[in-house]
């Protein structure tokens, strides 16, 4: 019998690993992101307050860099899965990246925000942003010129969307993980919620996570190969 023939309700949880072979810096690796800057110093609203030139600075390099690369295999077998999968599925990304939507996923939540925002704290509007920020432009809503900051969910900020990520996840039969290494919470503790629910777990990761264990199964590997083959059984099964 193929167990996947039971499951109709997905949630799945991609983290900056999905896209580590597009050419995007991880994190937590050796060399990432948070080994060349500090999360104090840009990833936190206090960062902000204190020096914003430098804050704005590293997202305006971060925005810039992300639209100059392309969806991975990754991406294009998850958009793929999207649209083929009759039941209920909700992609949910830690990643400020847009390569999801890029390779055609639709059904995406961005739970830590994203690049290709920018939110006015004058008048609290959202704007499709692709420029810099450093340079300090006027707010199209309000034209209140400074205001505006990345749509990014900072350390001690609440992440975006968490009503609709339980209520999928108290709806779905299978939670899976891919690319993330399990050290930011709440995204981290989604796999406990899945468990305790008796959802069935998956992780797929290019190595075990910190949250490995609390998976009932985990495939690891590259995400252009682990996930493809994944998908592939899924909608075989
Ligand atoms: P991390 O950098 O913490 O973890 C990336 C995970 O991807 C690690 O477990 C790697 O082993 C794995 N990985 C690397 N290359 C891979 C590949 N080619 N295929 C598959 N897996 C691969 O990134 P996240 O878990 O996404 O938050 O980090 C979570 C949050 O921490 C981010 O959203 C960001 C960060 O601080 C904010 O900025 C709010």
């Amino acid at each position: 019998m193929n167990v996947d023939q039971d499951i109709k309700n997905i949630v799945i949880l991609t983290g900056a690993g999905v896209s580590a072979e597009s050419g995007i810096d991880t994190f937590r690796s050796a060399g990432g992101l948070w080994e060349q800057h500090k999360v104090e110093d840009v990833a936190t609203p206090e960062a902000f307050a204190r020096d914003p030139d430098l804050v704005l600075r590293f997202y305006d390099m971060r925005r810039e860099r992300i639209q100059q690369v392309e969806p991975n295999a990754a991406h294009y077998a998850l958009a793929r899965l999207d649209v083929a999968w009759a039941g209920n599925l909700l992609l949910v990304t830690q990643n400020v990246d847009d390569l999801h939507e890029r390779a055609g996923a639709k059904r995406l939540l961005h739970m830590h925000g994203t690049h290709l925002t920018a939110w006015c704290i004058a008048c609290d509007e959202r704007h499709p942003w692709r420029g810099t920020l450093t340079d300090r432009p006027a707010c199209p809503a309000c034209g209140i010129a400074g205001q505006l900051r990345p749509d990014i969910v900072w350390f001690g900020e609440m992440p975006y969307r968490m009503d609709e990520i339980y209520h999928a996840l108290n709806h779905a039969d299978l939670f899976v993980s891919i690319g993330t290494s399990g050290a930011v919470y709440p995204a981290a503790g989604l796999v406990r919620e899945a468990r305790q629910k008796g959802i069935r777990t998956l992780e797929l990761n290019l190595e075990p996570s910190h949250g490995t264990s609390s998976f009932a199964e985990s495939r690891h590997g590259p995400a252009t190969q682990v996930v493809p083959a994944w998908v592939d059984g899924i909608l075989g099964g």
